[in-house]
């Protein structure tokens, strides 16, 4: 599916879409585009992290990596989730590789928050902000209604590998409900520690977007494995309107 349409669509369908992103950085970083072909076109976005060694303690892809990427799948819905400080400087960076959205953390100079997606929209691309673990719902409540994504990290920020925070379901519910109440129109995105055994519940907190990096990369069939994933969310989905 176009994720241009993912938008559209959610009004009328009855049973929500997850959607898959997978994280490059769990990409062996000499053959990133290898890793993207070996998936078979099943993934939906395809999940870029920006890191500047300063917001976070690592450094992973900058702008050419943008560039090359949109070069070379003109297509892909690529998701770029800055992790930098700087954005006067940066912004402009990654809306001139044409990703598709791009994702900035609410705890990096929050006076800026909402002039930065208002600047990402008026580019004519998506517009995210991303919650630290540790970061409460109050601190993006200001950009919800202009928000076209909302992403809850369920690890640190910084690296790939860690094991997800549970509490942070928590606040992917509270989006939830905050979004039914107040008629905002945001994806909920969960990263960080996603697995075949726990993306059953992320998908039943309310996640629409699930990024997932070690796991599926070190899979010896990633493809296969996107599909297993989505196996476990329909089946978590079918339990739950079974119960209910
Ligand atoms: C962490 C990154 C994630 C990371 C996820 O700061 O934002 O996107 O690649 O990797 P896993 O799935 O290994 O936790
Ligand atoms: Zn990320």
């Amino acid at each position: 599916m176009e994720a241009q349409t993912y938008w559209k669509d959610t009004g009328s369908r009855t049973r929500r879409r997850v959607l898959f992103a997978p994280s490059l950085l769990g990409a062996d970083p000499l053959c990133v585009g290898a890793a993207i072909d070996g998936l078979g076109g099943r993934y939906d976005w395809l999940h870029l992290d920006i890191m500047d060694g300063h917001f976070v303690r690592n450094l992973s892809f900058g702008p050419a990596m943008a560039r090359a990427l949109r070069r070379r799948y003109p297509d892909a819905f690529i998701d770029a989730h800055l992790m930098v400080d700087r954005l006067d400087v940066l912004l402009p960076l990654f809306v001139d590789a044409e990703v598709s959205l791009i994702t900035v953390h609410a705890e990096t100079e929050p006076q800026l928050l909402h002039a930065a997606l208002s600047s990402i929209r008026r580019s004519g691309l998506r517009a995210g902000v991303a919650m630290g673990p540790a970061t409460g719902v109050e601190r993006v409540r200001p950009v919800l209604e202009i928000a076209d994504l909302v992403l809850v990290m369920s690890v640190t920020p910084g690296f790939g590998g860690q094991s997800l925070i549970e509490a942070t379901l928590e606040r992917t519910r509270d989006l939830v409900r905050l979004r039914a109440a107040e008629g905002h129109r945001y994806l909920i995105q969960m990263d960080g520690g996603i697995n075949e055994e726990n993306v059953g519940r992320v998908a039943l907190a309310g996640c629409d977007v699930v990024v997932t990096g070690s796991a599926v990369f070190q899979s010896p069939d990633p493809g296969a494995f996107l599909e297993s994933m989505r196996v476990k969310v329909k089946e978590a989905l079918d339990d739950a309107d079974i119960g209910s």
